[in-house]
């Protein structure tokens, strides 16, 4: 009995830090990896491919989401703001240099998660409680920091 062959990719179209990109990817594919492999944008990092870490984290359509909870399909027509389009050209973000100054990071493996979900807070509510940017990082894991410079770094940037 012939059998129809189900189509395992999908044409997409998504704009990555402003640039547009049309690509065929397997249906199953995740953002993080799309964005990683596909379009070699590897400042967003994978630490657990379970929605727990936050070191995927990206910003799609205005909204902060992880990355490997997202099909790469379900991004086709969005707009994806990912940490390498934070800084413009050589000058950082107010945030980015904030980390800097408050030594916010050792091995930096949280880093891009922690600025994206700070830079979606910030443009949400530019002056947070210290409570409101606790809250705004609770699903980014850091082993190293402690998270207190972290916190510093983004309560500087606010100011
Ligand atoms: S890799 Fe996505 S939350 Fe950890
Ligand atoms: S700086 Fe190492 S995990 Fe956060």
């Amino acid at each position: 009995m012939a059998t129809s062959a189900v189509p395992t990719e999908r044409a997409i179209s998504v704009t990555v830090n402003g640039t547009t990109y049309d690509r065929e990817v397997e249906a199953r594919k995740l953002l993080i990896h799309f964005l990683r492999d596909d379009l070699d944008l590897t400042g967003s990092h994978i630490g657990c491919d379970t929605g727990n870490c936050g070191a995927c984290s990206v910003i799609v359509d205005g909204t902060l989401v992880k990355s490997c909870m997202l099909l790469a399909v379900q991004a086709d027509g969005a707009r994806v703001e990912t940490v390498e389009g934070l800084a413009a050209g050589d000058e950082l973000s107010k945030l980015q240099q904030a980390f800097t100054a408050h030594h916010a990071l050792q091995c930096g493996y949280c880093t891009p998660g922690m600025l994206m979900s700070a830079t979606a807070l910030l443009r949400a509510n530019p002056s947070p409680s210290d409570d409101e940017i606790r809250k705004a990082l609770q699903g980014n894991i850091c082993r190293c920091t402690g998270y207190w410079n972290i916190f510093e770094a983004v309560k500087a940037a606010a100011e």
